[in-house]
């Protein structure tokens, strides 16, 4: 039975090259860019505490989960769910769909990286006041970031359209660690300016006076943002897990890897930030702004610099969106036989346009509303505080009381040829604790929340992916 599974579904060829593309799924925009922008936003250690208790918590056991599904059933998402019961095909299409909305923004802020890697060398760093103003030009420009954003976007297609992402994990092989190693260098630097303490107070000392039930559900949909969880993701890569490996261990050190690039990233911006005097709460220009004026003190060496950090971005930014593209086109072709080219064309296209809208609302259509946020706002919210978290509750639900126990302790311990001690804790979390977890705090939001028709609305599409279940 292992020797006909081998057959038929490609494996991984090392346990590193599994790690390596787990991990640059996970680690993207959502460590570099929002987790330090979001802990701006939410008053700084506290949401931290709150992010690694989601983490350890929740997130660390739905991607065990994840990657026992896929791999059981060699299945990506859809599939995996259908093979199970025909009813569940909707909670895979949750997770297509939540690939394509997040497409709708995420590229946008992938053009403003790749953008910023060339105006490194043209002149941003040259006058460090500008900086702060200088972003909120650029993006609020009505022509400028569309071609930034269509260019990165273009770049995702070209990878996606050839099925071959080797090219893009190799270039993720050597730019992960560099932007790791970067990042420390950025952290000493950072920490050893005037008044960088305030900084690390900031970050390590909570004010829990600023949490609110919002503080938690915003939480709880960036742990599963930036883990690539909740859509099906990491059941894909799953499927091509080899028999052998241990499933929960690869998934603590995918989890480790990307909490440490979210940490390390708050690490090197908040010190820095306070040395500068700037506000907390930037808001999606926080590293925009702080790791340029800092790179902008060191000369022509800062511009080399702030070049490859941009650079780093840029392709940790598309080893995840590529993750996110290739989950619609895998499901267009593998459930309605759409030839890949195609696939990708027709995805990539609506794409954007999402983008465009999502781009223009931060300038010339800041005025147009749906549900009461820009586009931008639609798609960011929509997919990580609602169809994620939901994702995962109907994951962990499935998986707790639809899938046989017994069958779950064979796949997580290898037919018992490695030990997972944690199994029973694993089990009953799932079962139990996470779906009733998620779905309070997914209430705490929206008692609290500014946007109750957006979630409602999120909540109504996911009604109707229920009910034509059976049609996915
Ligand atoms: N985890 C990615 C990031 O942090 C984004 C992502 C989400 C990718 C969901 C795939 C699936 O940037």
């Amino acid at each position: 039975m292992q020797q006909a599974e081998m057959v038929q579904r490609e494996n991984w060829r090392s346990r590193l090259g599994f790690i390596m593309a787990a991990a640059g799924s996970a680690i993207g925009l959502g460590n570099i860019w929002r987790f330090p922008y979001l802990t701006g936003m939410n008053g700084g250690g506290a949401f931290i505490v709150i992010y690694l208790m989601c983490v350890i918590f929740v997130g660390l056991s739905i991607m065990i989960a994840e990657f026992a599904v896929g791999r059981k059933t060699g299945l990506a998402a859809v599939g995996a769910y259908k093979a199970h019961n025909r009813s569940w095909s909707f909670a895979g299409a949750l997770g297509v769909l939540s690939g394509f909305f997040i497409m709708g923004f995420y590229p946008v802020v992938g053009g403003w990286s790749l953008a910023y890697m060339i105006k490194s060398v043209t002149g941003l760093l040259s006058v460090p006041e500008a900086i702060p103003d200088y972003f909120g030009a650029f993006i609020t420009a009505p022509t400028e970031p569309l071609i930034w954003m269509l260019l990165y976007l273009a770049i995702n297609v070209l990878i996606v359209a050839r099925g071959v992402a080797e090219g893009i994990e190799t270039a993720g092989k050597i730019l992960m660690p560099t932007l790791f190693a970067l990042l420390i260098f950025i952290i000493f630097r950072s920490v050893s300016l005037p008044g960088a303490g305030a900084g690390l107070r900031y970050l390590f000392v909570p004010d829990w006076s600023q949490v609110t039930g919002q503080t938690v559900l915003a939480a709880l949909g960036q742990a599963f943002f930036s883990l690539s969880l909740g859509m099906g993701c990491m059941i894909t890569y799953g499927s091509y897990l080899s028999k052998k490996e241990n499933i929960p261990s690869n998934a603590l050190t995918v989890v480790t890897m990307d909490t440490t690039a979210a940490i390390m990233a708050g690490l090197a911006m908040f010190p820095a930030l306070f040395s500068f005097g700037m506000e907390p709460a930037q808001g999606p220009g926080l590293v925009f702004v702080v790791i340029p004026s800092l790179f902008a003190q060191m000369g022509s060496m800062g511009v080399l610099l702030s070049v490859i950090f941009f650079g780093a971005l840029t392709i940790a930014a598309l080893t995840s969106s590529i993750s996110l593209l290739e989950v619609v086109v895998a499901y267009l072709m593998d459930e309605h036989k759409v030839e890949r080219r195609k696939a990708t064309f027709a995805a990539s296209t609506v794409m954007a346009i999402m983008c465009i809208l999502s781009s223009l609302s931060m300038g010339v259509l800041s005025g147009v509303q749906i549900f009461g946020v820009g586009f931008f706002d639609f798609f960011d919210i929509l997919t990580d505080k609602i169809f994620l978290a939901i994702g995962g509750m109907l994951l962990a639900i499935f998986v707790g009381w639809f899938m046989d126990k017994e069958e779950l302790r064979t796949e997580l311990t290898n037919d018992g040829t490695v030990t997972f001690s944690f199994f029973e804790l694993w089990y009953n979390l799932i079962k139990y604790v996470i779906p009733v977890a998620i779905a309070v705090v997914a209430a705490m939001g929206i008692a609290a929340i500014e946007q109750t028709s957006l979630m409602i609305f999120g909540l109504l599409v996911i009604v109707v992916l229920a009910i034509f279940s059976k049609k996915l």
